[in-house]
């Protein structure tokens, strides 16, 4: 897969992981913006010395903790922990890119049979604390989200948390980064009390105008075809790899878009009038929410009342909350949104 631009963003990454570790960073942004594809493109660029381990959380459904634990891991048979170990902090030609944790077989039997999830953290605080004395160690945690319900007597997230902590602003052994695109979730993080002034907040956004441009100009998209790309898709990454490949196949892109666009449309319908039929005031405040987006791209808000977040929850709009500004999630749903209006104010 080709990766395109984001070197502004991997500068920024990569200056970060240069200092000593420090904050937790959480890496968010709308749906499909590419803030996985970042992440991994980073780990690709990294400077030798250092070893990156890759988690993505929603690789197996989690329910409790054992489920929890079982996605932190990836066996490996053939080692003992004395072995991966040595493995890790002896590599010195490349840099080590990990899936996962590596874990000998036995030990995570024993994680799974009987043993709490604060030994879990602390084997891998010990884990960290040894490959640290020889290299410089990168933590990605994708998808965090799918742990924001799950207790066990507490919140399993708090417990993440403090071990995070532990790592950066306790040890300073691990740079730790934490994606999710639940902006209702990241709201609640950014005003937890237990990570002011532990954390850092790092936007990634879909594509401006200009990128896109550069990139579908290389590609021989014509300034038409740009435009119309633009009007339906923004900067989307996943709709803009979408309109490369069609293009490529000689197929027409206002079709793709328009596509697309009916799907999208008829969603949002679906969503919007199901509320009026199951709840008439929310239905209202919905369309008065929506109205602002009339002739505007984007709103500021004070706090995330009911409606806001159901159009959240619903994928319709993108909450940032550091800079307090509401969007629709791409520009379809931006369309869709100024089109339904037209037609319930018929
Ligand atoms: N910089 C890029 N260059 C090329 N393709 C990209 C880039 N960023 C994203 N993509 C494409 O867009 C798709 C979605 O990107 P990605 O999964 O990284 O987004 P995400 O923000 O992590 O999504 P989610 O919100 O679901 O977590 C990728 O599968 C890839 O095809
Ligand atoms: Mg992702």
């Amino acid at each position: 897969m080709e990766f395109y631009n984001r070197e502004r963003e991997i500068r920024d990454l990569l200056n970060m992981i240069k200092q000593e570790p420090n904050l937790i960073t959480f890496i968010y942004g709308p749906i499909n913006s590419g803030k996985s594809s970042l992440m991994l493109e980073v780990i690709n660029r990294l400077p030798k010395g250092y070893v990156a381990f890759y988690v993505d959380l929603r690789r197996r459904y989690i329910i409790d903790d054992k489920s929890f634990v079982r996605v932190l891991f990836r066996i490996r048979y053939e080692k003992d922990l004395r072995e991966i170990l040595e493995e890790i902090v002896s590599t010195s030609d490349k840099v080590l890119k990990f899936f996962n944790i590596p874990i000998p077989a036995n030990i995570l039997k024993e994680f799974l049979k009987d043993k709490p999830i604060d030994d879990v953290f602390e084997f891998l605080e010990d884990f960290f604390l040894k490959i640290s004395k020889k290299k410089r160690i990168i933590l990605i945690l994708d998808e965090l989200q799918v742990i924001k319900d799950i207790k066990i007597n507490e919140f399993l997230i708090y417990k993440l948390f403090n071990f995070l902590l532990s790592l950066t602003k306790v040890l300073h052994i691990c740079h730790v980064f934490a994606i999710t695109s639940d902006s209702t979730f990241i709201e609640r993080i950014y005003n937890e009390a237990m990570l002011q002034g532990r954390s850092r907040y790092y936007l990634v956004d879909d594509f401006d105008r200009e990128t896109v441009e550069k990139i579908l100009r290389s590609k021989g998209f014509s300034n038409e075809e740009i435009d119309i790309v633009w009007h339906y898709f923004g900067g989307k990454p996943i709709y803009l790899v979408e309109a490369i490949q069609v293009k490529r196949i000689g197929k027409d892109i206002k079709e793709l878009c328009e596509e697309f666009y009916e799907i999208r449309y008829g969603q949002l319908e679906e969503i919007i009038y199901k509320e009026k039929r199951l709840n008439e005031r929310r239905f209202e405040e919905i369309i008065e929410l929506l109205k602002e987006f009339r002739d505007k791209n984007f709103l500021r808000y004070k706090e995330i009342n009911p409606t806001i977040q159901f159009l959240i929850e619903k994928n319709i709009l993108f909450a940032d909350p550091k800079k307090k500004f509401l969007k629709p999630q791409s520009h379809l749903e931006l369309i869709a949104i100024r089109n339904l209006l037209k037609e319930v104010e018929k």
